[in-house]
């Protein structure tokens, strides 16, 4: 067969070659140890003297394009293994940088998560609400007055609502959980209730309109403020370590009373220290036993609520409450 007509016919072939079998008989016939190039090989014996240096460069550069376009279809074939389902799993992933870092909890849901298993080992267990909230489980059942500057429009976002439906908000405390616990479960009630709060500050680095707390809340017989006392000192050395101390401070809230604000006494490196304050407290007022049905003259019971963001930034000296929102993940890095 002449040269140039072997090489037209296995060019052709190769075209339409479309399954590993059909390419291995190809490579038998053309490329094997019996196969038509080696045949053209061992016609040089029956050509004039004069043409077999022209015959030997015909031969190898028809040798050297069947097997290049053998190869071809061959890397070709094997690069779609999977057409059959759609799917190459051989496709190399396409982000150039760490394509298999795992995801990680924030800082904050890590902080809650901590919060609650210390909780957890004094017996309170998790409870939530609704972030939408009425006003009578944001305010009314707290004790909150008609007319307490608290529900102030400029201090809370309410629903834009048609005039004459009941007002909606975004809950501006965890108290809210207070009175939907009480309201679904009988005294012996121990909860806490972390989540979203939320109020229309003009943000800074101290502020958020959105914020997290955590809600305590202890309903029983005889509960007294040696039992909060108790509560928030444990917690308070059992998260920031044994050396810190406690105080309590004279407040106002209107769900409690007596209420009182609490500080956590951190010391510097340099043996300065300092009282930083974390959050509220009180014995459950009256009022807010009597709004869920529970009768004061039988029950008392402890509250408490802390800002999660202010122990964060405490904790890992984040300054700037904003640099937990930004999710920069030079900063969220430094938490996995
Ligand atoms: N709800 C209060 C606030 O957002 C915090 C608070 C104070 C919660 C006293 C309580 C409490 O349960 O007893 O400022």
């Amino acid at each position: 067969m002449d040269l140039s007509e072997l090489v037209n016919a296995a060019t052709g072939e190769l075209s339409s070659i479309d399954s590993a079998d059909q390419l291995e008989a190809f490579r038998v016939k053309y490329l094997g140890a019996k196969g038509l190039l080696k045949q053209a090989s061992d016609q040089i014996k029956q050509i004039p003297a004069d043409q077999k240096r022209a015959y030997g460069q015909a031969l190898n550069q028809a040798k050297q394009t069947i097997t290049d376009g053998f190869l071809q279809r061959k890397a070709a074939m094997d690069a779609q293994p999977a057409a059959a389902t759609g799917v190459d799993v051989t496709e190399p992933g396409r982000i150039k940088c760490d394509p298999y870092r795992p995801g990680a909890l924030h800082v904050i849901q890590k902080t809650i998560d901590d919060l609650i298993d210390l909780f957890a080992r004094m017996g309170f267990s998790v409870a939530d609400g609704p972030e939408l909230e009425d006003e009578f489980h944001n305010f009314d059942a707290l004790n909150v007055p008609a007319d307490h500057p608290a529900r102030h429009p400029m201090d809370n976002f309410y629903l834009d609502l048609p005039p004459g439906d009941a007002p909606l908000m975004l809950r501006s405390q965890t108290s809210s959980v207070q009175i939907r616990v009480l309201e679904s479960h009988k005294p012996p009630v121990r909860i806490i209730a972390p989540g979203r709060v939320y109020r229309p500050d003009t943000v800074d680095a101290t502020h958020s309109f959105m914020f997290h707390q955590l809600e305590g809340l202890y309903v029983d017989r005889h509960v007294t403020m040696v039992d909060l006392k108790t509560c928030i000192d444990l917690f308070a050395r059992s998260f920031f370590g044994d050396q810190v101390r406690t105080r309590f401070r004279p407040s106002f809230f209107p769900f409690t009373e007596p209420s009182a604000e609490f500080d956590v006494q951190f010391g510097g490196a340099d043996g300065s220290s300092r009282w930083v304050e974390l959050g509220g407290c009180g014995m459950v007022d009256p009022n807010v036993l009597r709004a869920v049905g529970v009768d004061p003259e039988v029950y008392s019971g402890f509250a408490f609520g802390l800002g999660v963001e202010r122990i964060v930034m405490r904790r890992h000296g984040i300054a700037d409450i904003r640099d937990l929102f930004q999710n920069d993940l030079r900063l969220l890095q430094q938490f996995i």
